[in-house]
């Protein structure tokens, strides 16, 4: 592996770098001589192969590299790859004239890597080529070697006429899949190219400060002396930094105190909404990894109860981490939330917050392996569940109480189609109009979209039962 070449990229976009998290995973099977592009290109084989998540293979792999620079490097090639998928595999198709075969994803992985390096990284090209064509070896495929340099050189002769055909094509130029800009399209007439571009750039890192512990003022002193800037967010997250640069949560002061917990502010604006008062009974429906529950019991430390029910046991665990770590308390239950004859006791709640399982479509910048993954058909069972978690949920609300729908999508399918139809359905709940500086007014909530206000995209509505 050439390091000073790798010193470069790193250095190039090194303020990109997201934190890496490093989960207690399984290490997979791989070479102890495997590079960054290496483990890069069997990450993207077994996400594109198995269908699996970046967040759920690419720590396990991480592992396998010694060296911070090559674990960010490999990070940035998969997540580099994954937010250009549509643009780079489109590429390939003009580029390569023949079937690359099923079980060898893992040099189609190599090729998408060596062309994003090309477009969105500064390496010098004839640095792309050798660096590239060597990892063939990596992969025990050394009869690719000749493909991988071709294609490659074949790029750098051809680019300017290539990148006339990507401009001309809408799902390559954007790097989404067609389904989805069909749909963002007719969702969003007049601004969906910006939510495109706003999917395709990097996340800022947000903090949100448990209040019940710090002072978000003092806070950001002790951040800034540890020579972390930042900034307060606007006044609508009251608990809000916004940090100049994403760093490591490690080195965040009082991160394991539980003084400061990771979230974008859009997902940090239940509080206000669920109208908290001391002595209520509160239900998070869906609380893993616990991020709103916390905050919820960070603004109102005197509600009576609050009760987190999560179905996946893994993320359970998590929940009850999350809690743990900011030294929290609430009644926490493993259940699927539906079937109430298995958890619930009969006493109604003040307040019941529903974050529901969701596309995802409104923290693509996050997840940018969404587009590759995501199916209309997984649309269409999200939208099943919402809606079962609607109707199940309802009668255990107290009458004039509030329950929150939240969905970090900005598909209307999933969101305002939702709370109408529920609506419609229910002669006892009505809509409680959400007056606010920040996202847009839909008919019956409120929508952030990703990159405005520097926020994800995440859809709000408050329903109370007459
Ligand atoms: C959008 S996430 C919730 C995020 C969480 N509120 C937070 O802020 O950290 C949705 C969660 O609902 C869980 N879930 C999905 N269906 C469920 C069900 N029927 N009952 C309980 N939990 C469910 C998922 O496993 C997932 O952890």
């Amino acid at each position: 592996m050439n390091s000073s070449l790798d010193d470069l990229i790193f250095s190039a976009s090194r303020q990109h770098y997201k934190h890496l998290i490093f989960l207690l995973m399984p290490r997979p099977s791989m070479s102890s001589q495997s590079g960054p592009r290496a483990i890069a290109a069997l990450v993207i084989q077994r996400l594109l192969d198995k269908r699996q998540t970046l967040s759920s293979i690419l720590p396990g792999y991480l592992k396998g590299l010694v060296h911070k620079k090559d674990q960010a490097l490999a990070q940035e090639l998969c997540y580099g790859v994954m937010r250009w998928y549509f643009q780079l595999d489109f590429l390939l198709g003009i580029l390569v004239n023949k079937h690359i075969k099923a079980k060898d994803t893992d040099i189609k992985a190599l090729l998408l890597i060596g062309l994003y390096q090309f477009r969105y990284l500064r390496t010098p090209p004839h640095a792309v080529v050798s660096a590239t064509v060597e990892v063939c070896n990596e992969l025990h495929k050394s009869w690719a070697k000749g493909l991988v340099n071709a294609v490659l050189r074949s790029y750098q002769r051809k680019s300017k006429h290539l990148l006339r055909n990507v401009e001309a094509d809408l799902s390559a130029r954007y790097s989404h899949p067609r389904w989805l800009l069909d749909i963002l399209k007719n969702d969003y007439p007049d601004c969906w190219q910006e939510i495109v571009t706003a999917n395709n750039s990097y996340p800022p890192m947000a903090l949100r400060v448990n209040t019940g512990k710090v002072a978000r003022d003092t806070y950001m002193t002790m951040l800034n002396q540890a020579g972390i800037t930042a900034h307060r967010a606007p006044p609508w997250t009251p608990a809000g930094i916004m940090l100049d640069n994403p760093v490591d949560v490690n080195k965040l002061p009082e991160f394991m105190n539980g003084y400061v917990s990771v979230q974008d502010l859009a997902a940090q604006l239940s509080p206000d909404l669920l109208d908290l008062k001391p002595h209520l009974r509160v239900l998070d429906a869906c609380a893993a990894p616990g991020g709103k529950l916390a905050h919820i019991l960070e603004s109102e430390p005197g509600l009576n109860e609050a009760v987190g029910i999560e179905s996946d046991r893994f993320r359970f665990g998590r929940l009850q981490q999350t809690l743990d770590r900011l030294q929290l308390k609430a009644r926490l239950i493993h259940a699927d939330v539906r079937e109430t004859a298995t958890w619930w006791d009969g006493v109604e709640f003040d307040r019941i917050l529903l974050d529901a399982p969701c596309s995802a479509t409104g923290v693509i910048r996050r997840h940018p392996d969404i587009k590759v993954l995501r199916t209309p058909a997984d649309i269409e069972t999200v939208i099943t569940v919402q809606r079962e978690l609607l109707s199940a949920l309802w009668p255990l609300l107290k009458t004039g109480g509030k329950l929150l729908y939240v969905t970090c999508s900005i598909l209307d399918s999933e969101n305002d189609q939702r709370i109408r139809e529920f609506l419609n359905k229910h002669s006892d709940a009505r809509s409680i109009i959400i007056d606010a500086d920040w996202g847009i007014n839909t008919h019956h909530g409120r929508q952030t979209l990703p990159g405005q206000n520097n926020m994800d995209g995440f859809y709000y509505a408050c329903v109370q039962k007459t």
